[in-house]
């Protein structure tokens, strides 16, 4: 009798710890398929770009230049207007690459060229 409760209960367990494993095997088999939650969502001047320029730009190119900088790039257009040049200043490594110290990230410099190809929406 202690026998077969002692069988049944081992039964029971493995059952139990199949299904836990094979549960945790389905949560490996499945990571995230969609990184980009909105992959549709295109790149706009309020959303993406005007954060960028602020962090990393207007202290020169503020709405009065400064540190010779020729020109403003606080409004959205004369950031539309300067975005040939700005995708070419942010993918320099060397002379005339902005901002003048440092660079970037890749995704920051992708982020300029995507709001060119989205259609240099505002909004
Ligand atoms: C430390 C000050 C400083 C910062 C920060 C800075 N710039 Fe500049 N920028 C300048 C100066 C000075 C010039 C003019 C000299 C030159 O053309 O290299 C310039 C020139 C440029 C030009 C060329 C304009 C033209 O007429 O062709 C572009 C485009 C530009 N900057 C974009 C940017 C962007 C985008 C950022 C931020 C990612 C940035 N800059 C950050 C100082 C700065």
């Amino acid at each position: 009798m202690k026998t077969k409760h002692f069988i049944y209960l081992f039964v029971l367990f493995l059952m139990a710890f199949n299904c836990s494993s094979s549960s945790d095997t389905d949560t490996m088999e499945t990571p995230n398929p969609d990184p980009d939650p909105t992959p549709s969502e295109k790149v706009t001047y309020d959303a993406d770009i005007k954060s960028i320029l602020s962090s990393n730009c207007i202290s020169c190119h503020g709405s009065t230049p400064t540190q010779n900088a020729p020109m403003s790039l606080t409004t959205y257009t004369q950031t539309k207007n300067y975005i040939d040049q700005i995708i070419d200043r942010v993918n320099r490594t060397g002379s005339g690459k902005m901002p003048p110290s440092g660079q970037l990230s890749s995704q920051e410099k992708a982020a300029f060229q995507q709001w060119k190809t989205d259609g240099l929406l505002e909004n």
